[in-house]
């Protein structure tokens, strides 16, 4: 690990704390950010946790412009002992790295990186809520800052990390959700960015989750950009169905987030012999699976989301509804031990919490 110096300057003009039932997702942000800029030639530098407060860039930086712009998304949680924990942390800045690389973005030293998470959390830790159902969302970034029209990667950067306490980010919580299948628009495509956490990925689902939206459904479940037959995300997650007893969600292919919950809940399911497939899945196998009444459950896993439930497909003119609309046992398993190990409610056998 690279050492450098965090300096510190803390906020006198702390915010007020929002009540849990009014927290939802995203709106309110603690009173510090970690901040560090990067110029060719020094590298990374000035690491500081400073008052949260808005930034000054050129109207040419470039991330405005070409879309030079990375993110991660990670929870602190507190348990019952009073303890604030992370979930797998380092595979977070690991992911933020491999999106560096597929955008031109010079690399930062992850293990530093999690120190100055941990640094921040603990200048923040009356932040982190305590009612069930909370956590402190986490949100490092990287935009490209130079100042710049001409098409190539940048050659300054800030890299950030700003929190904010959270509740549900979908409302329906751990209910059921209703998700319209995406017929025209694809989210991303082989070769492309699907696999990076990059800015421009999330830009390109919103007409397809405007028009969900319109017609009712609270996600589009995407289908790959090629074929336009092979499942790949659902809404900001990645999807799971359970067939006549076999778990299977589509493979990483390149046009797939790499999701860190994902990856959590196929090792669960592994260490509880259930049966597992990473593959690629036509959306014709989950019609067919349903209408031959062997399709048990459908849930999305992330972050923001956690595990969530899907009552209801809308493909085509068809409506599918999976396990009537309820969650299914081994959903409800996922969620209860996923939750369990990141409020510390339950022993840890994989090692995740830190
Ligand atoms: C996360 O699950 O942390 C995500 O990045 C989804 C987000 C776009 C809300």
């Amino acid at each position: 690990m690279t050492t450098y110096q965090i300096t510190t300057e803390l906020s006198t003009n702390k915010k007020e704390k929002t009540p849990a039932e009014k927290l939802g997702f995203g709106q309110i942000f603690t009173d510090h950010m970690f901040v560090m800029d990067y110029e060719e030639g020094k590298g990374w530098h000035n690491a500081s946790i400073e008052p949260y407060a808005p930034i000054t860039l050129s109207p040419a930086a470039m991330v405005f412009h070409y879309g030079q712009a990375v993110f991660e998304g990670l929870k602190a949680y507190m348990t019952e002992q009073g303890d604030v924990q992370l979930f797998r942390p380092e595979r977070n800045f690991q992911r933020l790295n491999t999106s560096n690389a597929r955008l031109c973005i010079p690399p930062i030293d992850e293990d530093f990186a999690l120190e100055a998470l941990k640094e921040l959390i603990r200048v923040d830790r009356e932040w982190v809520p305590t009612e069930p159902g909370t956590s402190l969302y986490i949100r490092p970034f990287i935009i490209a800052t130079e100042s710049y029209l001409g098409v190539n990667p940048a050659k300054s950067y800030k890299f950030m990390i700003i929190m904010s306490p959270v509740g549900s980010y979908y409302k329906e919580g751990i209910n059921p959700v209703k998700i319209l299948v995406e017929q025209h628009y694809v989210r991303a495509v082989v070769g492309g960015t699907g696999e990076a956490k990059t800015a421009g990925n999330y830009a390109s689902s919103l007409k397809g989750s405007e028009l969900a939206a319109k017609q009712g459904y609270s996600q589009t479940l995407w289908l790959d950009g090629k074929e336009n037959k092979y499942v790949e995300e659902v809404g900001s997650m990645n999807i799971f169905f359970k067939i006549a007893g076999t778990v299977i969600t589509p493979a990483l292919n390149g046009s797939i987030l790499p999701g860190i919950t994902r990856d959590s809940m196929i090792q669960v399911l592994k260490s509880k012999n259930i049966r597992l497939e990473e593959r690629a899945i036509e959306f014709a196998e989950i019609v067919a699976a349903a209408q031959n009444g062997t399709l048990e459950e459908a849930f999305g896993t992330g972050t923001a989301a956690v595990i969530s439930p899907v009552g209801e497909l809308k493909w085509l003119d068809d409506v599918i509804t999976v396990n009537n609309g309820q969650i299914g046992e081994v959903t409800q398993m996922l969620y209860d031990t996923l939750t369990g190990i990141q409020y510390g409610k339950m022993e840890d056998p994989f090692g995740w919490t830190v």
